[in-house]
């Protein structure tokens, strides 16, 4: 782990019991700063904390509830995951997206304001480009989302562009490509039932937790025609979200929207080969039309990230991605 100095404040991460946010909160402390988490515990997992946060059960819209935990924990930045990811329901329940992302996130930030945060790191995700003219896609490329999910992300983006041209705060905006793995310690992983991301889906069949894997679409323009994805390790993620802070410390006056890929993609074969490889099973394919919305490929160009910050990725290898992924899947079967 990097060895940063702790801040002069803690940091705020909502969504911290979640998959993404409880990497970020390891991160953090691993780091040495101080974490408070607030999670509604909807879809996340109270023991996906850890014990060294901070906990508050509870919603990021509730204001007198987060006002609270600004002053008394001494919060100077907010990490905001908090909201919901799942694109196919966000078609089905579009209002339920543009009040989990976006109303809630206006509310959060609103008191992320009236308390004096200076700081904001906001979970975007590729979602905002659709499908983009060339990839891989760069932050000033259209951003023409396709479903809720992603206009939902891309408003709120919006507001933050706005209120930090208003108010003494800055943001930075990561757009996460296709997130995957597990802490390499095996503290956290991906811990929601019914998931439908390629790699937990694959693991889980390669553990005998499912029958099969869908290819969904193996006539796309791609080198083997099925889809071609820029997978990043969530814990190279995370470590995105300790670059982006100490960035928005350094210059407090400037913000940031950063992809967060490799800027390579791997196809949904490749991915297969590689769970078989890792995990020493075999998996039963089965070949489904294409699902609708999908792109052929989307790789993000991450010549910004690179650029603006010192981030750079150290668990980039498909396999080790799997791996940890694999190594986590274990441990929930353990516990079921
Ligand atoms: N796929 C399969 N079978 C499956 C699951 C996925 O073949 O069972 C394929 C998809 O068609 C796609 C690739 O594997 O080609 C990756 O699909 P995922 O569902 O894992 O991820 P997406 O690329 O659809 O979704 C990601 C993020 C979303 C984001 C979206 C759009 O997870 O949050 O990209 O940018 F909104």
């Amino acid at each position: 782990m990097t060895s940063r100095a702790s801040g002069p404040f803690a940091v705020l991460v909502t969504g911290g019991a979640g998959y993404i946010g409880s990497h970020a909160v390891l991160a953090l402390l691993d780091a040495g700063w101080k974490v408070s988490v607030i999670d509604n515990l909807v879809t996340g997992f109270r023991e996906a904390v850890d014990r060294r946060a901070r906990f508050h059960e509870g919603d990021i819209a509730d204001e007198a509830l987060v006002a609270h935990i600004l002053a008394e924990d001494g919060i100077g930045a907010i990490m905001h995951f908090a909201g919901s990811v799942v694109v196919p329901e966000s078609v089905a329940d579009p209002l339920k997206y543009y009040r989990n992302n976006t109303a809630n996130s206006r509310t959060l930030i609103e008191s992320a304001v009236r308390g004096g945060v200076r700081h904001f790191i906001f979970s975007s995700t590729a979602a905002t480009y659709g499908i983009p003219d060339e990839i891989p896609v760069r932050e000033d490329m259209p951003t023409r989302p396709i479903n809720p999910y992603g206009m939902s992300k891309l408003m709120t983006e919006a507001m933050l562009a706005d209120v930090a041209a208003a108010h003494p705060i800055n943001y930075c905006a990561l757009r996460y490509f296709n997130v995957a793995g597990a802490d390499p310690q095996g503290r956290t992983g991906q811990s929601t039932a019914g998931a439908t991301h390629l790699i937990k889906v694959a693991v889980e069949a390669a553990l005998g937790k499912r029958s099969e894997v869908a290819i969904f679409g193996t006539d796309y323009s791609t080198p083997d025609g099925t889809g071609v994805r820029d997978y990043i390790h969530v814990a190279d993620l995370a470590d995105a979200h300790l670059h982006a802070l100490d960035t928005l410390i350094a210059l407090p006056d400037r913000s940031h929207i950063m992809n967060c890929g490799y800027g390579r993609g791997y196809s949904v074969l490749e991915v297969l080969d590689s769970v078989e490889r890792m995990s020493g099973n075999s998996i039963v394919r089965r070949m489904e039309p294409r699902r609708a919305g999908d792109p052929d490929a989307l790789t993000a160009d991450n010549a910004r990230i690179l650029a603006t910050t010192p981030w750079r990725p150290r668990l980039a290898d498909l396999d080790t991605i799997v791996a940890h992924a694999l190594a986590w899947e274990r441990k929930l079967g353990e516990r079921d």
